[in-house]
């Protein structure tokens, strides 16, 4: 679902940008670490590319594919991570389906990112399995979420636009992460049943019976 404007103001205000930069970003350090020399990283749901940016800059992906469903968004971010030129593929579409998106195959991705998107969708156990598929062995999922809690707030439900059905507590978010075999590494920030950070792995196979 489209951020209305109010959203829209308050996601690319300077504020937010603060907070993404000097608490998530450092936060997300320390339990996933910088990416291997190389990786490939992935943004779902870029907004206005400030994500991304710091996914180049502060986690040392070589090169970041970003998506998302909001063609104005998209936009903006082209416009902010143009002096990145080839080391930045931008692409409108969703997250719950990136082979229609970015042709993105089976394990192609080091580290996908997700900046607060995963609760804006309403199929959002799609967009699960999609960062699972993508995600090459070894590969991390750093994600910061919004909560069912949070979104019932009065304010949330004045302020902004949500999908209303379906919306997923900390556990949920977590116990979808394993169905999907991904692993919680380390453990998770939680800031008052509202908002969840944490990195989750996907395992690299031991290879099985021999
Ligand atoms: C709260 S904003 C976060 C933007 C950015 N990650 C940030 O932290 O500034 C949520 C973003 O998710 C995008 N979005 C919503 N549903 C989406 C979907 N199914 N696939 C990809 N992006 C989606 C919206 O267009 C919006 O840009």
């Amino acid at each position: 679902m489209l951020m209305n404007r109010a959203e829209t103001g308050l996601v690319n205000s300077p504020p937010r940008r603060w907070l993404q930069r000097w608490y998530e970003v450092p936060v997300l350090l320390r339990f996933g670490g910088r990416l291997i020399p190389g990786a490939r990283a992935l943004e779902i749901g870029c907004g206005s590319g400030y994500g991304s940016q710091l996914i180049l800059e502060r986690f040392g992906a070589a090169t970041v594919d970003a998506v998302d469903l909001d063609p104005a968004m998209i936009r903006r971010a082209g416009k902010r991570l143009a002096r990145y030129r080839d080391r930045v593929r931008l692409a409108q579409g969703s997250a719950t389906d990136l082979r229609a998106a970015l042709d993105a195959d089976d394990e192609s991705y080091s580290a996908v990112f997700d900046f607060g998107i995963v609760h804006h969708i309403p199929d959002w156990r799609k967009a699960i399995a999609e960062v699972a598929r993508v995600l090459t062995p070894g590969g991390r999922f750093y994600f910061e979420e919004v909560t069912a809690h949070a979104l019932a707030r009065p304010t949330y439900r004045r302020l902004f636009d949500h999908p209303t059905d379906d919306r997923f507590s900390a556990e949920q978010f977590l116990d979808e992460l394993a169905r999907r075999g991904l692993v919680l590494l380390g453990s998770l920030t939680r800031i008052q049943d509202d908002y969840l950070l944490g990195v989750a792995a996907k395992p690299i196979s031991t290879g099985g019976d021999t």
